[in-house]
């Protein structure tokens, strides 16, 4: 079964899933300007597949023998859109590099389920990145 080590690692992945779907439905309410709606709604559609994230992965911390983490990660929602865009970049940047290292850990315990849940989940990170980068302007 699953070491101690993925199953934390799993964990701190779901507390980040459960950080930014909150994180970017409320950006999703409260940002402001001429881009405004816009920005709402990518906000929203990226906030509700973090939720299906957080779904698939505490399924697979339960089936591995692990509870499920209810805390999210520290929710940061920014000031002014900008602000809001260069958080969630960031923090979609953090993810892909951490589910990196998860494929890698689940490859070397020959969890092979896990490592193609996150290679799905990372594919899904580096589209909001490209979308967030891409409403930044860059
Ligand atoms: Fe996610
Ligand atoms: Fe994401």
């Amino acid at each position: 079964m699953a070491s101690k080590e993925l199953i934390d690692s799993l964990n701190e992945a779901l507390a980040r899933e459960l950080q930014v779907c909150i994180q970017y439905m409320w950006q999703h309410v409260m940002v402001k300007g001429p881009y405004a709606d816009e920005f709402s709604n990518a906000f929203r559609r990226i906030a509700l597949q973090e939720m299906i994230h957080a779904e698939l992965i505490g399924e697979r911390v339960d089936y591995l023998g692990g509870i499920p983490a209810t805390v999210p990660a520290e929710i940061t929602i920014g000031g002014d859109a900008t602000q809001m865009l260069q958080v969630d970049r960031k923090a979609e940047e953090e993810a892909i590099e951490m589910y990196r290292r998860i494929i890698e850990m689940a490859e070397a315990e020959k969890d092979y389920t896990t490592k193609r849940l996150f290679e799905q989940i990372l594919a899904d990170e580096e589209d909001h990145h490209n979308t967030f980068r891409t409403l930044l302007g860059e």
